[in-house]
């Protein structure tokens, strides 16, 4: 058995993210391209007798409401392994951002504790589990660049992007609450007549920056948009600095912009940085996870 586990947990970004109507659960029906992302939460598991520990540096909530510590409850109680967890977590992903931080975090101690308890769910058990804990955790067991449907869940890998990109996130410094923003969503009446998302599928596969830029959508940037009127002008600085395309990502708060390799998104990121409030980096996208963290014996 090993006696600790060190996991990265990637954020992700919505490429597209289509909202295609209410199920009667009260979750939304969705199509959406999500992108893993070169920007961390760190985690360190270790294993004691018994009971669920999490601390984290940067978040006020690690109780029974921290996903991480759900999915540690989860795991001891699902996986039959004797004993406890003790999880140190340090956030790099903006809390409420849309980046999908806390889901990942989710998905890395599933995948960590695993690891340390040296035990192999199936990957059917595994995805069982992650979606019991949110709609966006079976994505961050694969990360890389995937489909998703259903509210989200249902993951289907898509091959990964083959032009460098460089990515500036924006994080304007505030929570947008996802369950807010559903609840606030109308979809248009009009039928659709373009299918937006395979549009996008089309030119992911082929196509330059400027034409994928163009592509990508977010059915809920009207609704966050119209709450939040700055993110709105946020991402047309983004794009007036040489973005090839700028997006909300997920439910929000954050913005995204995709910028050529080089240093273009650089610099952009130092002029918005300084400009705007919050914060500015530059990430790339991530192929699918390959290790599953660093363990020590
Ligand atoms: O699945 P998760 O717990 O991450 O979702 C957070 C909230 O976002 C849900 O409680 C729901 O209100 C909303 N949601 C939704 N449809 C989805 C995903 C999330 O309405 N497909």
């Amino acid at each position: 058995m090993y006696s600790e586990v060190n996991i990265r947990a990637p954020a992700k970004i919505n490429l597209g993210l289509e909202v295609l109507g209410r199920r009667p659960d009260g979750y939304h029906r969705l199509r959406t391209i999500l992108q893993a992302v070169s920007l961390y939460d760190r985690l360190r598991l270790r294993r004691r007798s018994r009971g669920i520990r999490v601390r984290c540096r940067g978040l006020p909530e690690c109780g029974q409401n921290n996903l991480a510590w759900r999915a540690a409850a989860i795991f001891l109680e699902r996986s039959g392994v004797r004993g406890g967890l003790e999880i140190d977590l340090v956030k790099g992903i903006p809390v409420g951002g849309g980046l999908g931080g806390g889901s990942s975090d989710a998905a890395a101690v599933l995948l960590g504790a695993s690891r340390l308890f040296c035990v192999s769910p199936t990957p059917e058990k595994l995805h069982e589990w992650a979606a019991d804990l949110g709609s966006d955790v079976p994505f961050f067991l694969l990360s890389g660049t995937a489909l998703g449907t259903g509210r989200g869940e249902i993951i289907e890998p898509l091959p990964p992007l083959r032009r460098a990109v460089r990515v500036l996130i924006y994080d304007p410094g505030f929570e947008v609450s996802t369950a807010e923003v559903y609840r606030r969503f109308r979809r248009r009446r009009l039928t659709r007549k373009v299918d937006k998302l395979n549009i996008l599928a089309r030119r992911w596969q082929r196509g330059g920056l400027g034409a994928l830029g163009k592509a990508i959508f977010n059915d809920l940037e009207e609704t966050v948009f119209n709450l939040y009127p700055r993110l709105a002008y946020a991402r047309g600085r983004i794009l007036e600095q040489g973005a090839k395309g700028a997006l909300l990502s997920g439910s929000g708060s954050c913005l995204f912009g995709l910028f050529p390799a080089g240093g273009e998104a650089s610099r952009a990121a130092r002029v918005l940085g300084a400009e705007l409030p919050g914060s500015c980096r530059v990430v790339h996208f991530l192929p699918p996870r390959q290790r599953w963290g660093v363990v020590k014996r």
